[in-house]
């Protein structure tokens, strides 16, 4: 619910995580110029902050009011230009085809992941990064609606040519993790 990650931001649980996902700085440099970055629940804005540094433009899709005002704190102190919907993305306020890239971060709504691919321009990336259904034998139990069962993240993109995928437990930072990463490029 929306009132619980207004909660979790203002209380500071992300407070300090100013480091963009490591699969996004790994595959910046293959984003396409002159075409935005959509980020499907930003959150505080990290992963968009970060490629606003290096001169893309960058449009966040976010639900939590909280996240938002973080988010257009971090964008001032920097000058950087960052464009934020508010909204639920189940509902994704996008036309087809307007992305150079879309980025998702531990964020999953299964209805919507045919209509992500729809987003992108051809040649355009998407790099998408969760926790899978395993995520629970290690850490404290989350929904497991949103959660991903081993393999699922690959069948859905189907107008895409993969780029990379892993899926499996890793080390992040200090924590285990149970993670699926894709990339694709929309044909
Ligand atoms: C785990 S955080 C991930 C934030 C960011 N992508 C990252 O990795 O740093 C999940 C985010 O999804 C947002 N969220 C949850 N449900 C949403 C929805 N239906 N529509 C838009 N945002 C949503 C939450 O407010 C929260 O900011």
């Amino acid at each position: 619910m929306a009132a619980d990650w207004d909660k979790r931001y203002r209380e500071g649980f992300y407070a300090g995580k100013n480091e963009a996902h490591g699969l996004l700085t790994r595959f910046s440099p293959l984003m396409p110029r002159g075409k935005p970055v959509i980020d499907i629940a930003m959150g505080q804005a990290t992963d968009l902050l970060f490629l606003a540094r290096t001169g893309l433009s960058v449009y966040g899709l976010e639900r939590s009011s909280e996240a938002i005002r973080l988010a257009s704190e971090a964008a001032a102190r920097e000058r950087a230009g960052l464009a934020i919907a508010q909204g639920d993305a189940a509902s994704l306020p996008f036309r087809p085809a307007v992305a150079g890239c879309v980025i998702v971060f531990y964020f999953l709504v299964r209805e919507i992941m045919g209509e992500i691919e729809r987003l992108l321009v051809p040649g355009g990336l998407l790099i998408y990064e969760t926790f899978l259904k395993r995520q629970n034998t290690i850490d404290r139990p989350r929904n497991p609606d949103y959660l991903l069962d081993d393999g699922e993240l690959l069948g859905y993109f189907r107008d895409l040519d993969l780029l990379f995928y892993e899926e499996g437990i890793f080390t992040v930072g200090s924590k285990q993790r149970a993670l699926a990463r894709y990339v694709g490029r929309k044909r």
